[in-house]
């Protein structure tokens, strides 16, 4: 805890927003059956936490990328390291990030699985920083909009390491100094 400068996003507003995107995702997707997609690692406390709040029809499957390495900016490549299973002809998919920080994850990843003949596909990011985006993109359903610091936590990392943090913090300089 030491390492951490300060709390940005506690663990009940993370919870009451994971409740607040799963109504609006159980309304808009009302009578359609989605294909949820949250993007290993980041994603996946974020996506499985709102995955239990879906009431509509849903199938998941994961999708990993790296684009980062060790340090705190983009390296503006993105490779896919594990790619989806299911078929996605005619399916309404909604991709799940931690952050939309330059946006080169998620624009390559839109455009990747509507060339595959998808029916729909959404973006639903935990959370945003506006100040760093680099590209055309918008994020369909938003948690919370943060400003221009590297945070950690709820999944978000720093060189594999506080993922499981149950808030959002700030990491101390002194880490990667
Ligand atoms: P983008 O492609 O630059 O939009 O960023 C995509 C990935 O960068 C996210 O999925 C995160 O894994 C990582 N990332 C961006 N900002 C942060 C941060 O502040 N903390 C931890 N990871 C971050
Ligand atoms: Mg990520």
């Amino acid at each position: 805890m030491s390492t951490i400068k300060k709390v940005l996003i506690t663990e009940e507003e993370i919870q009451a927003k994971v409740k607040e995107i799963a109504a609006q995702i159980n309304r808009d997707y009302e009578g359609k059956e989605l294909l949820f997609v949250p993007v290993l690692k980041g994603a996946a406390v974020f996506g499985c936490d709102l995955f239990r709040e879906l009431t509509i029809p849903a199938k998941i499957d994961f999708l990993a990328t790296s684009s980062y390495g060790n340090g705190t900016s983009s390296s503006g490549v993105v490779t896919v390291t594990k790619d989806i299973d299911l078929k996605l002809n005619g399916k309404h998919i909604l991709i799940v990030e931690d952050i939309l920080d330059s946006g080169n994850t998620l624009f390559y990843l839109k455009n990747m699985l509507e060339s595959r003949g998808a029916e729909s596909v959404r973006l639903c990011t935990f959370m945003q920083k506006p100040a760093r985006l680099q590209k055309p993109i918008t994020s369909d359903y938003n948690g919370f909009v943060i400003p221009d610091e590297y945070v950690v936590g709820y999944g978000l990392d720093y060189d594999q390491l506080y993922r499981n943090l149950k808030f959002v913090g700030v990491l101390d300089e002194s880490v990667y100094a």
